[in-house]
């Protein structure tokens, strides 16, 4: 169904003021003379003319400011997996800085943003209820906001969601067994405590072998999922009206294709439940590109399904971190319009590669 060719319903008067009243005031005060204009590879371009066709729209630039230049109401869902505040890989996100800091881990061999700091639920907090604003005027009622995140920094995801007006309708868990057991041996702290003798030091590193730092090793990733609310409409005369809301159970998972979707996905084979109920299409190795230098690469076959599931075809989706570009590849595969924002060259020149490499394909 193309969200552009509605099938027409006009609700009263009456009803879409009391449904779209409170975010509209709220909007105002978001867009006050916007630049329209944004960067691209081609010159500068009227960023609302972007998601009007289906080719990649991805733009180079930092999201809160590129957002704030679309028309209100006028994004079917926002698909996203932003920074989580960890280390370096903040609302910023240099890649020279994260390479070049050699002490943003205890351990150096240990991946960027294993430190564990409570300063970074604040400030994730702070920075996405800004951003959940903006969007909450930009999208459509009844349009989806689905945001990746990590067991630890959810609640500020979805607080920040609920604070700015969303309604937190699920969370849907991405589970996976390859990952990287986070918690640290306490053996080599042991053995620089000064006032401890080498037969000490020895006995209580035998005695605490077997224990570890506070850090449960991650089998899954929890996605936000958040629905600017439909005011006074039924969920079908929201339909009829933005093309949002309801979900497209036709899109269906497990080892056969024949289960309807449940909150959790996985994109490995595991055992014969989980294969039967939840996977999803397994991603393929190449599908990356060989000269992707991104650090957290989505599979492409979650964000087709999670497309799928939560939009229509011709829909206009936007990533406001689109990284190397996963989001747009999945639009460009599933017949949707995407807008991407990316604040970093380095990946939105990955991402305007990955997206050309497809178009090219097609
Ligand atoms: C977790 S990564 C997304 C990875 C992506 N899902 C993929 O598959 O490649 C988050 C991305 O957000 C970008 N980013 C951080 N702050 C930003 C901002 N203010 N505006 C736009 N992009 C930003 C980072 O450069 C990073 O590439």
């Amino acid at each position: 169904m193309e969200s552009t060719n509605p099938v027409s319903y006009t609700p009263s008067k009456k009803v879409i003021k009391k449904s779209t009243k409170k975010s509209t005031k709220k909007c105002d005060d978001k867009t006050e003379n916007p630049e329209i204009s944004v960067k691209t590879f081609g010159g500068t371009t009227d960023i609302r003319e972007f998601g009007r066709t289906l080719s990649g729209n991805i733009i180079n630039g930092d999201c809160i400011e590129e957002l704030k230049k679309l028309e209100d109401n006028s994004i079917d869902c926002v698909i996203t997996d932003p920074p989580y505040f960890i280390d370096k890989l903040d609302h910023k996100w240099s890649s020279e800085e994260i390479a070049a800091d050699k002490k943003n881990s205890h351990i150096r061999h240990l991946p960027k943003g294993m430190k564990f700091d409570t300063s970074q639920v604040k400030k994730l907090y702070d920075y996405y209820l800004e951003l959940a604003r903006i969007l909450m005027c930009k999208l459509k009622p009844g349009g989806y906001f689905l945001s990746f995140s990590s067991p630890r920094l959810y609640h500020a995801i979805a607080m920040s969601c609920e604070i700015a007006g969303f309604e937190i309708r699920d969370m849907i868990n991405w589970v996976y067994t390859q990952s990287m057991p986070k918690g640290m041996s306490v053996a080599h702290i042991i053995d620089r405590m000064p006032d401890l003798t080498q037969d000490e030091k020895r006995r209580l590193i035998e005695e605490y072998k077997d224990f570890k730092t506070p850090q449960i090793k991650s089998c899954f990733e929890p996605i936000c999922v958040a629905m600017k609310p439909i005011g006074r409409l039924t969920f079908i005369q929201n339909e009829l009206q933005y093309k949002t809301g309801l979900l497209d159970f036709s899109q269906k998972v497990g080892e056969n294709g024949d289960r309807v979707p449940a909150n959790i996905i996985t994109t490995e084979e595991w055992n014969e439940v989980y294969d039967k109920n939840f996977l999803v299409a397994k991603p393929t190795k190449v599908e990356k590109g060989e000269t992707n230098t991104h650090i957290t690469v989505k599979p492409v076959a979650l964000m087709e399904h999670l497309i799928r599931l939560f939009s229509k075809e011709g829909a206009l989706i936007v990533d406001p971190f689109l990284g190397s570009g996963t989001t747009a590849v999945a639009c460009q595969n599933t017949k949707r319009r995407c807008i991407g924002i990316e604040i970093n060259e380095e990946y939105y020149k990955i991402s305007m590669e990955r997206v050309n490499t497809i178009k090219n394909k097609q």
